[in-house]
């Protein structure tokens, strides 16, 4: 969580096209878990160019109220879901960040979503709840400074009721960042999370008898996104759809899928504060630098063969049980691997056993670091994302960036970032990287293999970082399809 601060975009200004309320439970740099924070972090600064203004409504967890210049209070509410609760506007980190500050539901310690132990919060939805209803006042009676959005953004299940409640009043945009959470309640819940009745059935938030706050978004929002057009295909599978490939299904004409960027004021080697030496694609001497100073990191010993990270959680939904069945294949090759990662405890000994095992060609980090996570990515030549789904997934996308050539499981927005390195492309002089399918240890095996050959082969390694650090990953193209979703609902 210490990312450089953002620079104000030295952009000149747009002509104003509207405001919109973007609501999540993450915002990088404050708060961030995972890439929904970075993509929401982001956002604001993408739009600004094309005329959108967004405000950003994220909880005011432990500690982030301190970090908000000329903190205003612009809303009020002196019963949400069981305490008082304000809104408090400010600017962080280049951001108009909108803090809701409700001490009952966000003073805690530990993370966004669980307790010192690990557990979920016991009143995850009442938490949330609060955050998209709040969203909801905002957005038909405006805040004290006469501020009232002219769309809702709302992010994930987190945000999902939020278009409910304000459904024929604002137009909204309910983005899927990852189906597999979908912010499911009992029944019994129902009073208490003031929802209405007559929505608690089929066609409305009712999923097999419970209340989903996803799917409440889902089924009331104008429009749904998400993170990539090929993972918005896949949602509308039983495959990768859980449970919600109907719900989607029936709402096709309003899906679209829109990549992610990479905010490349955080992520350039160029510019990047936190790396041993920047470099570019015209100038790679630093990089070199960058994989001394890693392997001594990490403790693995000079070597020919290509130094691979992960950077990741460390979940089912990542494939990192396949690579640790794998790694004997990748350091038998001449590979290494060097892994920043928090999450399941078995996937976590898994890869600390490896590496005691082979200590100069596996490292392994256990825990979350913004700066060595920037580290990695300059350091490496390869970043591994076999994951057996990815809604867009941005690791790979720093790989770019980088010049750390992607090895990723050929699904969602992996497939839509990343050129395979196959024989015609490499012909076609296309690759940015390697696919590999289905997602099994013995595919991740042979394209581990494959990486390890071309590796060798420097002149074609050598074209397809250049490429690789030539293709587009900034917000450009998505700002611009976001503005076109805006201006059409508002
Ligand atoms: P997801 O959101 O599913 O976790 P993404 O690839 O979209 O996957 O985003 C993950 C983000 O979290 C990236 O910015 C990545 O660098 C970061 N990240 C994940 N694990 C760690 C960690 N242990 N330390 C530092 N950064 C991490
Ligand atoms: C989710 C997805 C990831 C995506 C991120 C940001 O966490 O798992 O693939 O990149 O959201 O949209």
């Amino acid at each position: 969580m210490s990312k450089p601060a953002r620079k104000v975009s030295a952009a000149p200004p747009a002509p104003p096209a509207g405001t919109v309320l973007s609501v999540a439970s993450e915002c990088a740099p404050l708060v961030k878990t995972g890439g929904l924070a970075d993509v929401v972090g982001a956002l604001p600064a993408a739009m600004a160019p094309l005329g959108w203004e967004l405000r950003t409504l994220i909880p005011a967890y432990r500690g982030l109220k301190e970090r908000l210049d000329r903190a205003e209070s612009l809303w009020r509410d002196d019963d949400l879901f069981g305490g008082p609760a304000q809104v408090l506007a400010g600017r962080s980190a280049g951001l108009n960040l909108l803090l809701l500050d409700a001490p009952h539901l966000f003073d805690r310690a530990g993370t966004p979503y669980l307790d010192e132990a690990g557990r979920d919060w016991h009143d995850n939805p009442l938490r949330f709840a609060a955050l998209s209803w709040a969203a909801a006042r905002i957005a038909q009676d405006g805040l004290s400074d006469g501020w009232r959005p002219d769309l809702i953004h709302a992010h994930d299940w987190q945000a999902g009721f939020a278009p409910l409640w304000t459904q024929g009043a604002t137009p909204s945009v309910m983005t899927i960042h990852n189906i597999a959470f979908q912010g499911i309640a009992p029944s019994s819940m129902l009073s208490e999370l003031r929802l209405p009745w007559d929505r608690f059935n089929p066609d409305g938030y009712e999923f097999w008898g419970n209340i989903s706050a996803l799917k409440a978004g889902l089924v009331s929002a104008d429009a749904i996104t998400t993170v990539s057009p090929t993972y918005a295909t896949e949602l509308t599978t039983p495959e990768f759809g859980f449970g919600l490939e109907g719900v989607i299904r029936a709402r096709a004409d309003v899906l679209s899928g829109i990549l992610n960027g990479v905010d490349r004021q955080a992520w350039d080697p160029a510019t990047d504060a936190n790396i041993a030496a920047n470099y570019s694609a015209g100038d790679m001497n630093g990089k070199s630098l960058c994989a001394a100073a890693l392997r001594e990191e990490f403790g693995l010993d000079a070597a020919d063969g290509p130094l691979c990270i992960v950077v990741s959680r460390l979940t089912r939904q990542k494939g990192l049980d396949l690579l640790l069945e794998s790694l004997p294949v990748l350091t038998g090759a001449g590979g290494q691997l060097a892994l920043l990662g928090t999450g399941e405890a078995d996937l976590q000994d898994g890869f600390q056993q490896a590496a005691a095992r082979d200590p100069g060609r596996i490292g392994v980090r256990i825990g979350y670091d913004e700066a060595l996570a920037h580290r990695m990515f300059a350091g490496a030549d390869a970043v591994l994302v076999p994951s057996r789904f990815e809604p867009c997934g941005l690791t790979q996308m720093y790989g770019l960036a980088y010049g750390t050539l992607p090895l990723v499981a050929r699904t969602g927005g992996l497939a839509d970032t990343v050129i395979d390195a196959n024989d015609a492309a490499l012909r076609a002089q296309v690759a940015t990287g390697l696919q590999f399918a289905p997602v099994t240890a013995e595919a991740l095996s042979l394209s581990l293999r494959k990486l390890c050959t071309l590796f060798q082969r420097s002149g074609t390694w050598a074209k397809m970082v250049q490429r690789a650090m030539a293709h587009p990953v900034g917000w450009d193209a998505s700002a611009r399809d976001y503005a076109r979703l805006y201006e059409k609902l508002t």
